[in-house]
């Protein structure tokens, strides 16, 4: 099971979760519309790990960008993502 770093929050991906909905249900503030790699929209900064794509995204992205909705997780990642501003206020915990 991969464990994703944010800025905010460390935790471990769930079986048949997205990273879009991995990232959700942490709190995290990630723009989405298509859910299914066409809009670009989920776009987010890979620091460190690595993700593949069943079929290739029709959305741009960078060499160092990913599709939270539609890559699959090979490794740990590190990605450059905060949790909401509503999530912060919280009282979630840090660690999930
Ligand atoms: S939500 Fe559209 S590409 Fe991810």
């Amino acid at each position: 099971m991969s464990v994703i770093t944010t800025h905010d929050k460390i935790f471990t991906l769930q079986t048949d979760e997205t990273l879009l909905e991995a990232l959700e249900r942490t709190g995290h503030q990630v723009e989405y519309q298509c859910r299914s790699g066409y809009c670009g929209l989920c776009r987010l900064k890979l620091l460190a790990g690595q993700v593949s794509y069943a079929s290739q995204p029709l959305a741009f992205i960078g060499p160092d960008e990913i599709l939270p909705c539609c890559c699959q997780v090979i490794t740990d990642l590190t990605i450059d993502c905060k949790i909401s501003h509503e999530a912060a206020l919280s009282d979630i915990d840090l660690f999930q």
